[in-house]
């Protein structure tokens, strides 16, 4: 088993828009390790889908780089760069992006199918993930069928399809009631083992509370503050500590932001 490492240095994105400058990420840098479930807390507008999408090799930093293991994801190019989309990384986005009209079995098998893939085969895998996310009694259910939770759990066992070493989930609990809420960080929590890391962002403050009530983690936070942005780094078991890096101090936008980003 591969141990895997994840570590972002001194990121930054500009956005433009309407001739204005938007600079959610304004150099951030932290490391994560081998088994941990990343938390990226932080209000709405502070940039966490921005991060995220970066991790995902779904967009290209302005400056500063990602690396995972080895790689440097971040200069990344055509078909290292679509493995790397498609069996490094699980993304679960916040809109889930199932497909209507198909049932959560077609829903997950789908990613699978590819030459040399037998249909059997891709169906029996898809079956053996949603158990492992507790849906199989509603394999044949489509997304509309399903609640919130139903699909966000379809969604994360679409994300697993290639057992990825890094899994991204933006605001898994939106939507969500409180069980539902519990149940889908049971998951997440299971996921981040030994050859994997988890990075989840969210500005739900239940995250860390629901987290701390099962008491099996201890949470470390370094506040470190880049536009509200806020990271916490559960260790689980021995696992050493990650040390947070707090970037620098963000320099004023190029222009007003017109977005009505929440800053603090
Ligand atoms: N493609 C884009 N073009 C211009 N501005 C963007 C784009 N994507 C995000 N932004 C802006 O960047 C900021 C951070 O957005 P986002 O990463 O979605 O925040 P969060 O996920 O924390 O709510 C916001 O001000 C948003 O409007
Ligand atoms: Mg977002």
């Amino acid at each position: 088993m591969t141990l895997v490492s994840l570590s972002v240095k001194a990121l930054t994105v500009e956005f433009s828009d309407a001739g204005y400058k938007v600079r959610p990420l304004n150099g951030l840098s932290f490391d994560c390790g081998d088994g941990q479930l990343v938390v990226l807390l932080g209000p709405s507008g502070c940039g966490k889908t921005t991060l995220l999408s970066c991790l995902a090799g779904l967009l290209k930093p302005t400056s500063g780089s990602i690396w995972f293991n080895d790689s440097e994801v971040s200069g990344l190019r055509g078909p290292a760069l679509s493995a790397y989309r498609r069996q490094t990384v699980g993304v679960v986005f916040q809109a889930f992006g199932l497909i209507p009209s198909l049932n959560a079995l077609s829903n997950v098998s789908v990613r699978l199918r590819r030459p040399g893939v037998s249909r059997s085969v891709a169906r029996e895998r898809a079956m053996a993930l949603l158990a492992q996310v507790g849906l199989d009694g509603l394999a044949g259910h489509r997304p509309g069928q399903l609640s919130y939770g139903q699909q966000q759990k379809v969604a994360l066992a679409r994300a697993l399809v290639y057992d990825p070493p890094l899994i991204l989930v933006d605001e898994p609990t939106a939507h969500l009631d409180f069980i539902e809420v519990e149940g889908i960080l049971r998951l997440l929590r299971a996921l981040a083992a030994p050859g994997r890391t988890v990075v989840v962002a969210t500005h739900d403050q239940r995250i860390s509370r629901l987290a701390d009530k099962a008491g099996r983690e201890m949470l470390i936070s370094r506040g470190a503050a880049l536009y509200g942005l806020r990271l916490a780094i559960r260790s689980l078991g021995d696992l050493p500590v990650t040390k947070l890096l707090p970037g620098p101090r963000p320099a004023a936008a190029a222009g007003p932001d017109t977005r009505g980003t929440a800053r603090r």
